[in-house]
């Protein structure tokens, strides 16, 4: 996380040189317009709803995979339910009810995987932080948890 952060200071530090305006030098004239284009493809990483972290694609089990189902409903239980609801009632977080519908799956299984990034970085995420004012603590859930987390979510929101 660190070094992530690191690496957003420094991008935001070089959008600060790129943009200029500081010291008029002859280097301006030979720096050109490269940094101005790594500036603009900044954002796009957290732009199209899947969120921040490894998970860039998932796909999903039609009909739902039972096994995960289960599995999912058991870590739920264990981790989740002190702050989640599987209705649409906040208790701490959000309640879950038709958060499939809302979110993109591979935006859910980041903010499972990686909630301390999403919440530093996702606008999505930090929306939510402000309505909570709790922060969602780190559950160290494997990629594999939640992807059987998603299908209890998947299920919970009645698809078969
Ligand atoms: C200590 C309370 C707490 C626990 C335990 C917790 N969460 Fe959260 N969760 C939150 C809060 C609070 C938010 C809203 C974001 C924020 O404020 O950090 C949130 C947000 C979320 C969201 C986004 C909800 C939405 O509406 O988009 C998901 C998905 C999520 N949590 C999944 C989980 C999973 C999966 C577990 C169990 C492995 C879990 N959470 C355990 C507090 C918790």
């Amino acid at each position: 996380m660190k070094r992530l952060q690191i690496v957003v200071l420094s991008a935001l530090v070089g959008g600060v040189f790129a943009c200029g305006g500081g010291e008029p030098s002859q280097e301006s004239s030979t720096s050109g317009d490269a940094p101005k284009s790594m500036v603009s493809e900044e954002p796009a990483a957290t732009n199209d709803g899947t969120g921040v972290g490894e998970i860039k694609n998932v796909e999903l089990a039609n009909p739902l995979d039972q096994a995960m189902v289960k599995e999912g409903e058991g870590i739920y239980d264990m981790k989740c339910s002190a702050c989640h609801k599987i209705t649409d009632e906040r208790v701490v977080g959000p309640g879950w009810a038709s958060i499939t519908k809302r979110r993109k799956p591979e935006w859910i299984m980041n903010m499972i995987t990686n909630v301390d990034v999403m919440l530093a970085e996702d606008p999505e995420a930090q929306k939510l932080l402000e309505e909570c004012l709790t922060r969602m603590p780190n559950q160290n859930v494997s990629v594999t948890e939640a992807r059987s987390i998603l299908e209890f979510m998947r299920s919970n929101d009645g698809e078969k």
